[in-house]
């Protein structure tokens, strides 16, 4: 048996600028290193496998969301905004929230919205196709989110502008306090108290994902607070993650051309080629859990309240379950990956993000023959996600 301070050890900070930019030959170094690692910057547990990681997703009891899924420990210091009912919590709170939203955010229910989605992707769509040359990021997948996500959930037009500034600055959170974080908390207070003002009852369309929220509420089975958390989670989650997933999947279909042919005759695996390009391009790299008592993990015991970095990303890309892991197949055996997370905690919004990407791949697969890659892209800096800042391409038409 080993204590962490006899497993391998490591003092790379994994915030800074070039490991956040290349993270992935990192990802190669942990995982060969071991199952639990330590990183020693931030003293904490590591794990970069995927036997481990998706077995730690698992194991609530174990591994508690309750301390926050970023570096800090929500329990201790000050607090700059209350807990997520629904990501940093575990049982019992949990299974009353996420009963809520699994109905809030089921397959029926965002049926009613796919015609608004569709009207989007066509429109923006024949925009894009005429034009030949788009960045995949500002013209396709940051309007259609922008456009689509908050109509569902109910939002005014006016101030949508604050949306992405506050996941950005959320998702800097979980990471160190550091100039990046800084950096994205300039604009704190406007954008805090819109999206505050926004998650209320008052500021929502009788008819969205938020007004079904508040009929829980009304139902006796949330308080009208827990409701207001609840909204803002979905600002907080639901676009970030979804803008980056879409502008991946301009590049994947760049890169791997004979991927866009497939479903190009086969537009029925829409939804499987999503989540493939969200294992490939894993837009949340990292959560942390935190140890609720002394574990043992593959002869190592790590200490009751430990802080545990699980590496996502590096998950998604382990060789031992994807062979070629960099490659885009469509047809993988991707059923485990971790993209979504896994356990209790596994994305509620995915149906949202599925039925996003599929109208998006079915507007574009009318017109498009193929994605061209015009220079590399480059990315957007982010604690936990992993963005773009531009992705030019040029479309052949169909
Ligand atoms: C491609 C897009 C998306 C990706 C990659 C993604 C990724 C994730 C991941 C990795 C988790 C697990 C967190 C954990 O285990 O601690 C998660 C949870 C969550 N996601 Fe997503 N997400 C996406 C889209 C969305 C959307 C569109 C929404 C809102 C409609 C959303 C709302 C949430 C919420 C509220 C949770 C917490 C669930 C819980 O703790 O029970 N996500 N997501």
């Amino acid at each position: 048996m080993k204590t962490i301070d006899q497993i391998p050890s490591f003092d790379f900070d994994p915030y800074d600028e070039r490991e956040l930019a290349d993270p992935y030959p990192r990802y190669a170094e942990l995982r060969a290193a071991g199952p639990v690692v330590r990183l020693t910057k931030y003293n904490v547990v590591a794990m970069a496998r995927h036997a481990e990681v998706h077995a730690a997703l698992r194991d609530w009891e174990t591994y508690s969301s309750a301390a926050g899924v970023g570096l800090d420990d929500l329990r201790k210091g000050e607090r700059w905004r209350p807990s997520s009912l629904l990501l940093e919590v575990d049982p019992p709170i949990h299974d009353k929230t996420r009963a809520v939203m699994n109905v809030v955010l089921s397959m029926p229910a965002l049926r009613r919205m796919q015609g608004d989605f569709e009207a989007m992707a066509e429109k923006l769509a024949d925009e894009l196709v005429e034009r030949r040359e788009f960045d995949g990021m500002a013209d396709l997948a940051i309007p259609f989110i922008l456009k689509v996500f908050p109509d569902a959930v109910g939002l005014p037009e006016e101030g949508r502008e604050n949306l992405l500034p506050w996941g950005d600055m959320i998702f800097n959170s979980f990471g160190p306090r550091n100039q990046r974080f800084q950096d994205a908390t300039r604009t704190a207070e406007t954008v805090r108290a819109w999206i505050f003002e926004h998650s209320q009852r008052k500021s929502l369309s009788a008819n969205g994902l938020g007004a079904a929220v508040f009929a829980a509420v009304d139902k006796g089975r949330l308080e009208e607070e827990e409701g207001e958390v609840l909204v803002r989670s979905m600002l907080t989650a639901g676009l970030d993650t979804t803008v980056t997933g879409l502008g991946a999947s301009v590049l994947a279909f760049s890169r791997f051309p004979d991927q866009w042919d497939i479903l190009r005759e086969q537009p029925n695996l829409a939804r499987q080629a999503f989540d493939e390009i969200v294992r490939w391009a894993s837009p949340v790299q990292t959560f942390f859990r935190t140890t609720t008592k002394p574990v043992i993990v593959e002869e190592v015991t790590i200490p009751e309240d430990t802080k545990v970095l699980l590496f996502l990303a590096s998950a998604n890309s382990d060789d031992r379950v994807y062979p070629e892991p960099e490659k885009l197949d469509i047809f993988r055996r991707n059923l485990d990956h971790v993209g979504f997370g896994n356990g209790i905690h596994k994305c509620v919004g995915q149906m949202v993000a599925k039925l996003e990407a599929e109208v998006v791949f079915n507007a574009l697969l009318k017109r498009v023959k193929r994605f061209e890659l015009l220079e590399e892209p480059s990315m957007y800096l982010n604690n936990t996600v992993r963005a773009f800042e531009r992705i030019p391409v040029r479309v052949i038409p169909a």
